[in-house]
């Protein structure tokens, strides 16, 4: 096949030239724009972050509050976009939604909705980042067949999110700083991560020029997948799974190893972590502190920390060096929070954002950039000919 380099699965191509998140899996480490994960879940907020992926640089306190100012001026949805919520089944996936609203989103910004344009990048960027958050809580109210509740001025970004997720029209779902806390250090730990599978998507869509708006439309939908996104759902169904079988994990790692119907434990291993995820060290910390907090003894954790412990010990897992990653404890946080299982992933797509937006734009800045155009191996017959239908 001439000078084309078979590499399965991309598991060795660098695509891009990137600015933005560097990882060392062998060394456990993830650095936004250079800072370390471990820096900014102590000090940052997940919108501080998110400026930092997007533009380069912490802002400033004038910078902070000039895109936080965005992000609560663009937070609106267009009330037409109710009509779309309609249509939708009540049993439809929120992250489907997700994919169409944002799409549908960019229609009713045609003035945004456009090829990248710098003068205009920071407007557009807040107007996705800011509404998708509304977008996600809108899906989930729908599937609930309960009204919409708007975001409120007063709150802050992720304030805003649990109000819009929890609130009912005569009485506000009362915050609460722990939860808000642990939401946001969520949001913040998955605002990048180089080039995963639905961030390559997003760079791949934006790489024919498409807009931002469709750009992470796809992301969306290449995040959906459990091996990706969805591993924060399959969790806990799996704990779910264990727990209702009076398992405590023992007969679920067997079929795991013997590779029973292709079992595998969902929150485990990673394509580029392979001594251990940062993000998930600090998820860990933060579930045991949020539920001792809040009171909360879920025995889905005693299941996940036994799963833990036994397979770090298990050969398996030890040759495959596969390790707990940032899913394995985050949806426990999340059924803490009272978030529901089917929304974890769009948890994901909230807080994986600023990190589509920032290499949408990384594409879209080199100009002189080709179309994404991967080539293949051949496998199949080299020549064949037409036969018509009636000698078939
Ligand atoms: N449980 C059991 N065996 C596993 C697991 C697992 N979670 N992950 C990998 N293996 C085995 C795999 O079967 C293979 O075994 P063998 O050498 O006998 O064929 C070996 O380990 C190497 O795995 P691989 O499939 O080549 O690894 P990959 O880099 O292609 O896949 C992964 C990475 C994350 C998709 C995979 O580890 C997996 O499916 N994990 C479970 C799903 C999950 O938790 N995904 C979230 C990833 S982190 C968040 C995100 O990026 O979205």
């Amino acid at each position: 096949t001439g000078c084309i380099t078979y590499d399965e699965s991309y598991g060795n191509t660098g695509s891009c030239q990137s600015r933005i998140t560097f990882i060392d899996g062998e060394k456990g480490i993830l650095r936004y724009r250079g800072i370390p994960i471990e820096e900014l879940a102590e000090g940052s907020t997940f919108v501080q972050a998110a400026y930092l992926i997007i533009f380069g640089k912490l802002p400033t306190e004038t910078e902070r509050l000039r895109f936080s100012g965005l992000l609560t001026k663009y937070q609106m949805i267009h009330e037409d976009m109710k009509f779309h919520f309609e249509g939708f089944p009540s049993s439809a996936h929120p992250m489907a939604i997700l994919s169409a609203m944002i799409n549908a989103a960019g229609c009713f910004l045609p003035e945004l909705n456009t090829e990248y344009d710098a003068e205009r990048f920071e407007i557009q960027a807040a107007h996705l980042l800011s509404q998708v958050r509304t977008l996600a809580a809108y899906a989930f109210r729908k599937s609930r067949g309960l009204p919409s509740i708007y975001p409120k001025k007063k709150y802050m970004f992720t304030e805003n999110f649990l109000h819009m997720m929890f609130s009912e029209p005569d009485e506000d779902y009362e915050l609460d700083p722990a939860v808000v806390d642990a939401l946001d250090l969520i949001f913040l730990l998955h605002a990048d991560h180089e080039q995963n599978c639905s961030t390559a998507t997003v760079r791949m869509v934006a790489s024919s020029k498409a807009n931002l708006f469709a750009s992470a439309s796809a992301g969306v939908c290449a995040l959906w997948g459990p091996l990706h996104g969805g591993a924060n759902q399959a969790v806990i169904e799996m704990l779910k799974e264990i727990r209702a079988d009076k398992d405590d994990g023992t007969l679920f790692l067997d079929k795991v190893k013997h590779k029973n119907h292709g079992a595998k434990l969902m929150g485990f291993g990673h394509r580029v972590y392979k001594n251990y995820d940062p993000r998930a060290r600090i998820i860990k910390r933060k579930c045991d502190e949020l539920l001792s907090k809040m009171g909360i003894s879920d025995p889905l954790l005693d299941i996940a920390k036994k799963l833990e412990e036994t397979a770090l010990n298990d050969p398996y897992f030890i040759e495959r060096r596969l390790y707990p990653n940032v899913d394995f404890y985050s949806g426990i946080i999340m059924r803490a929070i009272g978030i529901p299982t089917e929304m974890f992933t769009v948890i994901f797509a909230i807080g994986r954002m600023p990190g589509w937006i920032a290499n949408y734009r990384e594409v879209a800045e080199a100009g002189d950039s080709r179309i994404y155009r991967p080539r293949q191996i051949y496998q199949g017959p080299s020549l064949n000919h037409y036969v018509p239908l009636f000698e078939r």
